[in-house]
């Protein structure tokens, strides 16, 4: 174990370069339409892939979470001491016959832990929040993003922050380097995931690391606020609780669809992307032990297994955990192939926001308007008996977010500034001294991407390359400080400009 002097120094370097740890939960609680934070006691209006501690249910709290006995005190997650609920909607694809199926979970999910903001505190008991709404149907800014050095350096437009903390990362493992992290903001189109996303899509999430010192909030939101870059920055006047950034990593295998008619979905009935939202309960062990971890867990490496306070568990053990599925909502079939999306959720293409439907098996509402298969349903019941975590899976889903800083190339074009509050935060430092690649002047941001249990880095090299913007570019228009990727976005924006609006 580290000494207190060891850590103290290590957490002193994590200021430069956002220490975290990327928690692996490789096997999920189970598939439900349940949500304890938005319908406690009642049953969701669409379905949700849950992960984490395995006492999940209608009406969870962080002590049912956290300090219940019996086989719900596990979790699938590879830390012990973490028994937090985390959850999204899952990714469903809709056939040419109307025919649903949820497209293939890889890998579980990632719930990165990153140190971002400075005097972090940790979640308190009893904290929870959600991040996204699921009632958007609009990406409303440019592709690729305006430069952040455009963007606001006053986080009060929350809407504009919240639509860039989702990304549909095209994943294709051939290519080097790998796509950026909330790069799309939207599903890309069918034809080209077809074609470039050879190894599926990764939903990511960012949550707001911000908060007012509440534990929740009558819409589980507004306690937090996104700091001015989603990932760090500056945070809103009366937010000044700094908490890790967490950012979740969920890979599906669209690449299963490719050359099949038809449509990916969120469970919200959301072709688009933008109602893709993450639910989070507090559930380590204390608050202490939480904040005595991110203290400690500071090697670069992000790696759980280099961290001295924590309990491991292996995917085998964490792949016995599950929460008992509430008796309302077993006869559904959230896996598929079924008719429509479970339950009788309608597809809301937008672009204004969805609104409320009547919900199968819901107090007021019979299980006979449960919308009907045309041929005789088949009753999936999601019960996880005990199956060891597929290692050819587990061993491609990748972890992606960039965690090394931007460098002082684009800090010299304004990223992350504010002078005036001293909060240039992280984004000003340079690459992490863990990589001797990263320490070349041309280095300007580092990723590292996980394959089993190899952690590989990334460095995106800083390139002198001018680009030329396109007229139809909108907003584009800023010096690239990182051609490559600027270069980057310009393909990527020729071909589907015109497809997306
Ligand atoms: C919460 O749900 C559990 C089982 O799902 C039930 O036993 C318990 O009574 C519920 N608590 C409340 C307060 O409704
Ligand atoms: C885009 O979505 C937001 C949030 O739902 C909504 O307020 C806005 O009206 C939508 N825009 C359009 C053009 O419908």
């Amino acid at each position: 174990m580290k000494s207190f002097t060891a850590a103290a120094t290590t957490l002193a370097f994590a200021g430069n370069v956002a220490a975290f740890w990327r928690m692996p939960c490789r096997s999920t609680t189970g598939i439900a339409r349940i949500d304890p934070l938005v319908s406690p006691n009642d049953i969701a209006d669409h379905s949700h892939i849950v992960f984490g501690g395995g006492n999940f249910g209608m009406n969870t709290t962080y002590d049912d979470l956290a300090h219940c006995s019996g086989k719900e005190d596990c979790t699938t997650c590879n830390v012990k001491e973490d028994k937090s609920a985390y959850w999204t909607p899952p990714l469903y694809f809709q056939h040419e016959d109307g025919s649903v199926e949820m497209v293939p979970n890889v890998g579980g999910m990632l719930a990165y832990y990153l140190f971002y903001l400075d005097d972090l505190e940790p979640f308190p008991e009893g904290f929870a929040m959600i991040a996204g709404n699921p009632t958007y149907r609009n990406f409303t800014g440019d592709f690729p993003d305006e430069p952040l050095s455009s963007w606001p350096t006053d986080p009060t437009d929350q809407f504009f922050l919240q639509q860039r903390a989702i990304g549909f990362n095209c994943l294709n493992y051939a290519k080097n380097p790998p796509e950026a992290s909330l790069y799309r903001h939207q599903f890309p189109p069918k034809d080209y995931m077809d074609a470039n996303c050879k190894d599926g899509i990764r939903m990511e999430m960012a949550f707001p690391s911000c908060g007012n010192g509440e534990l929740d909030s009558p819409d589980h939101r507004s306690h937090v606020k996104y700091p001015s870059l989603v990932k760090e920055g500056n945070c809103p006047e009366g937010y000044d609780h700094h908490y890790p950034f967490l950012f979740f990593e969920t890979i599906y295998a669209t690449n299963k669809f490719a050359g099949k008619p038809g449509k990916f979905l969120v469970s919200t009935g959301d072709p688009v992307g933008t109602s893709y939202h993450g639910d989070f309960i507090m559930g380590w062990d204390s608050a202490e032990f939480l904040g005595q971890a991110i203290k400690t867990c500071t090697n670069p490496s992000g790696q759980i297994e280099d961290c001295p306070v924590f309990t491991l568990q292996t995917d085998e053990q964490a792949a016995q955990c599950s929460f008992p599925m509430p008796s309302e909502v077993e006869g559904d079939d959230c896996q598929g192939p079924r008719d429509g999306l479970p339950v009788g959720v309608p597809i809301q293409y937008g672009p204004e926001p969805a609104t409320a439907y009547k919900v199968p098996g819901d107090k007021n509402v019979p299980t006979s308007s449960l919308k009907q298969t045309s041929t005789p349903a088949t009753f999936h019941i999601p019960t996880l008996t005990y199956s060891p975590a597929d290692a050819a899976s587990t061993a491609t889903a990748q972890g992606g977010i960039v965690v090394a800083a931007e460098s002082s190339a684009a800090a010299a074009v304004g990223y992350g500034k504010d002078a005036e509050h001293g909060a240039a935060q992280a984004s000003t430092t340079a690459a992490p001294s863990y990589s001797s690649a990263s320490k070349d002047s041309n280095a300007v941001s580092t990723t590292t991407i996980t394959r089993g249990n190899e952690v590989i880095e990334m460095v995106i090299e800083e390139t002198e390359v001018t680009v030329t913007a396109q007229p139809t570019a909108g907003s584009y228009s800023a010096p690239a400080p990182n051609a490559y990727k600027e270069k980057r976005h310009l393909e990527h924006h020729k071909h589907h400009h015109h497809a997306r609006n």
